[in-house]
């Protein structure tokens, strides 16, 4: 179990707004840390009536960011803003993302390159920005909110599983650079889960894949995150059998059948 006591602790929630992340930000209110929550600008409203809730019902300090992280500067602005109102921040949740379905040659560009920007380029910046002040305070956690989708090509959304892969590969080979630093970086890796993601940017009602990996309750994939993340787990795939998958069968299948196998789950089912 880790020594690194939440309590009273910094923590910065990218989309904290809905979805996995505004349940991650009342898990870690449940451990007595302070809350520093991003959304886009479209959901200030909402992110501000939910950070007040949690404020109320744990007694933290609550403080809300609403800025777009795909802007040229979105991720730089919001270091900024977050540095002007607390001295530092311990943990960092790289969470926000968006999604698109379809072919990749008929999926509009503006939408591929919206996604790298948010669920690619600013969770990259974000660990660039907050990483030398987490190593100079020899302290610190990352916890970047990857996906199963990270570890084989995923049809139909093939821009989505390669910003996730990026962020495995990009979140694994930096926790290794900075072993003894006193900083970790993690990843959580959930199948598929009941947010708002997933009735966006033409994502089918269901796909195949859904009854192998089953369909999560955001509020069980979070719980589920803050004991791995206490337990120092480096890559969380929750599910028994999501992990399965993910972590062990796939070392064994040939990498052209997975291909094939995650084109077949992933086709939209009537
Ligand atoms: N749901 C799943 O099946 C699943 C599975 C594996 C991994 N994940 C990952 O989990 C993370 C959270 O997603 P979720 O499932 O909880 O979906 P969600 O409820 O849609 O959450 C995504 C959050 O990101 C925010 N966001 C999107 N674009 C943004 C931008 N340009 N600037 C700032 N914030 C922005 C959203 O705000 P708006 O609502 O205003 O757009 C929302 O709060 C994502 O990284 C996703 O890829 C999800």
């Amino acid at each position: 179990m880790s020594k690194f006591d939440l309590r009273g602790k910094n923590v910065l929630i990218t989309g904290a707004s809905s979805g996995i992340g505004k349940e991650l930000a009342e898990c870690f209110a449940k451990e007595g840390s302070n809350l520093f929550l991003g959304c886009h600008p479209s959901e200030k409203d909402t992110l501000e009536g939910w950070a007040d809730q949690l404020q109320d019902k744990y007694a933290v300090k609550t403080a809300t960011f609403p800025i777009d992280l795909s802007q040229e500067k979105g991720p730089e602005n919001l270091h900024e803003a977050v540095r002007k109102s607390v001295s530092k921040i311990d943990v960092l949740v790289n969470n926000a993302g968006i999604l698109a379905y379809g072919n990749f040659h008929e999926i509009p560009l503006e939408r591929q390159e919206l996604m790298i920007k948010v669920n690619a380029i600013a969770y990259f910046k974000l660990m660039r920005l907050f990483l030398p002040e987490m190593i100079a305070a020899k302290e610190g956690r990352i916890l970047n909110v990857a996906s199963a989708a990270a570890f084989q090509p995923t049809a139909f959304h093939a821009i989505y599983g390669g910003t996730k892969a990026f962020v495995q590969s990009l979140s694994e080979a930096v926790n290794q650079e900075i072993k003894g630093t006193g900083v970790k970086i993690f990843t959580l890796n959930p199948s598929y889960t009941d947010t708002p993601i997933l009735k966006s940017g033409g994502f089918p009602e269901k796909v195949w894949w859904y009854k192998i990996s089953g369909f999560s309750d955001p509020a069980v994939i979070a719980r589920k995150a803050i004991k791995a993340f206490k337990e120092e787990k480096a890559v969380y795939i929750p599910g028994m059998i999501n992990w399965f998958v993910h972590s062990i069968l796939i070392r064994f299948v040939p990498r052209r059948l997975t291909n094939a196998i995650s084109y077949w789950g992933l086709r939209a089912r009537g």
